[in-house]
């Protein structure tokens, strides 16, 4: 079950119902889909190669299409990461900095679990730990970032649109001049 904190308060909440209205109001979806046992199965391998990872994506066929025709997702994909996969603390550290794409980043884990953070236009951050059966879709622009708990363990597809791009853009450009900033 996914926990939301927003750092501007004490309280913390795993009610999906309280953590959709407030994401809502970031511009951000989140559902919770149905986990067929077999997907979790596929999830809990340590390694998936391309006719598993086919298969994940056959099992949320039906949510696929729903997202394609609602959204505009219309292709799909399987990330699974895994703690001893060579490189990759390298490639968490890509996304483990504040950063906005031109494109939507859209996540549905369906094993393991990650932290995404995200900053309001206020300038006010929520921490929201996803686990399976999770669904997010953050909108282009937003700012945000992703880590993995210790375990480094998460496995989700990922949802698209036709020629995404996901190049982060960082934080920093537009600081702006600090006083006394020789
Ligand atoms: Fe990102």
């Amino acid at each position: 079950m996914a926990t939301l904190t927003p750092l501007y308060t004490a309280n913390p909440t795993s009610d999906p119902a309280e953590i959709k209205a407030l994401l809502a109001t970031l511009g951000i979806e989140f559902e919770t889909w149905a986990l067929p046992a077999r997907a979790q199965e596929l999830a809990s391998q340590s390694r998936l190669g391309d006719a598993e990872k086919a298969e994940l994506l056959t099992l949320f066929q039906e949510k696929l299409h729903e997202k394609a025709a609602t959204a505009g997702y219309r292709s799909a994909d399987v990330v699974a990461i895994r703690p001893d996969l060579p490189g990759v603390d390298e490639a968490l550290a890509k996304f483990d900095k504040v950063h906005f794409h031109d494109d939507d980043e859209v996540r549905a884990i369906v094993g393991g679990e990650g932290v995404f953070g995200v900053v309001g236009d206020d300038g006010r951050q929520v921490l929201l730990t996803l686990r399976a059966g999770e669904y997010i879709s953050l909108p282009a622009g937003i700012w945000h970032w992703f880590y993995c708990l210790d375990s480094k363990n998460v496995t989700a597809l990922r949802l698209f649109k036709d020629n995404p791009s996901w190049v982060a853009r960082y934080r920093g450009v537009d600081r702006g001049v600090r006083p006394n900033a020789s």
